[in-house]
């Protein structure tokens, strides 16, 4: 190749790379041009042919049209990364994100409060660490009831411990508020439980509380326990209502849901009684109200607390309460 001849294939070239509509079309003019067999490599390569005299000439030459075909082919967006570029296959499978999901003990305490949102309730918090009188006194719970036992309880000293229930937010709720007061909070409790399938000394609770001027019933409470059981259980879920005893409620009760699995039919999941326990619930006694500040002649209220392990237990069906805190992927995975 005479210079003059490399002078048109040059200019050829440019022209071609400048009139390349598409990245398959760059890529195919690189390989013609610079790839590996393109024809400035065997030109370079052919160097040796060239008589002596002209080398640097030429030389000079083919290295100026190197840099100007691969400065041209990077304008056009390729350039050095072309191969690579190419190389990709769009059709191979992509790269794999795991993505988390919602702890089961979360989305049960979202979807209360969803439930509740409905009803105008709101939630309010409280701290794990209580006093004696949040936690128990003003809960009219007396110094030798058995749930104030040291063998019972986390106690810090005489006047702090981890709280065994969510009731003491009721009583944080209504020291800072004036009636009509509608709350429902969520959170952890402690209690000195030995761990197994069913217990933990860990667990989670829901607490419910309305008070209102107007007189409020029983019937308000288990309408509103029997629209949260449909919501939360699914439609035909109902609420029965057995008497029990809680030292802030008078009258107590435990509240049971007809099992969603049977129908109330009888299986091994109600333990073939067709109910299933989830909460313990009550009118506010008065003399928690008394212990508030509050008027119990002028003001009227239910409250209620469940275990948010227990519903979810339930809802999802799983055998062991263990298995809600090992944080194993394949059990929390079938579950998102
Ligand atoms: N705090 C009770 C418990 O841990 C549950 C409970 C019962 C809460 C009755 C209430 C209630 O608000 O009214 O066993």
């Amino acid at each position: 190749m005479t210079l003059a001849e490399l002078e048109i294939a040059r200019s050829q070239s440019l022209a071609e790379i400048a009139a390349a509509g598409d990245a398959a079309a760059v890529e195919a003019l690189r390989v013609k041009y610079i790839g590996r067999n393109g024809s400035i490599p065997a030109l370079i390569k052919g160097m040796k042919d060239v008589p002596p005299a002209e080398r640097p000439a030429f030389g000079k030459a083919i290295q100026a049209w190197k840099a100007e075909v691969e400065k041209a082919l990077a304008e056009k967006g390729l350039g050095d990364k072309a191969e690579k570029a190419v190389a990709a296959d769009l059709t191979m499978p992509g790269r794999w994100f795991t993505l988390g999901a919602k702890h089961p003990l979360s989305r049960v305490i979202e979807e209360t409060a969803r439930i509740f949102g409905h009803l105008g309730f709101t939630v309010a918090d409280g701290p794990e660490l209580e006093n004696r009188f949040n936690n128990f006194t003003a809960l009219n719970t007396p110094a030798h009831h058995p749930s104030q036992d040291r063998t019972d309880t986390f106690w810090f000293n005489d006047d702090c411990l981890l709280r065994t229930q969510t009731s003491p937010v009721q009583i944080r709720t209504m020291l800072a508020n004036k009636p009509p007061i509608r709350v429902i909070c969520p959170g952890r409790t402690f209690r000195r439980d030995t761990t197994d399938a069913t217990h933990s000394a860990n667990f989670h609770q829901i607490e419910g509380l309305y008070v209102d001027t107007k007189p409020v019933s029983l019937a308000d409470l288990k309408s509103v326990l029997a629209y949260f059981a449909r919501e939360m259980m699914g439609d035909g879920v109902k609420v029965r209502f057995r008497p029990h005893f809680f030292p802030f409620t008078e009258p107590s009760v435990e509240v049971d849901f007809s099992c969603h699995v049977c129908k109330g039919k009888g299986c091994r999941v109600c333990k073939d009684s067709g109910w299933i326990e989830v909460a313990g619930a009550g009118m506010v006694d008065p003399r928690v109200f008394g212990f508030v500040g509050y008027d119990p002649k002028a003001v009227s209220g239910y409250a209620f607390g469940f275990g948010v392990e227990r519903i979810a237990m339930i809802k999802y069906g799983i055998p062991d309460i263990r298995w809600l805190y090992e944080n194993d992927i394949r059990f929390l995975s079938q579950l998102a």
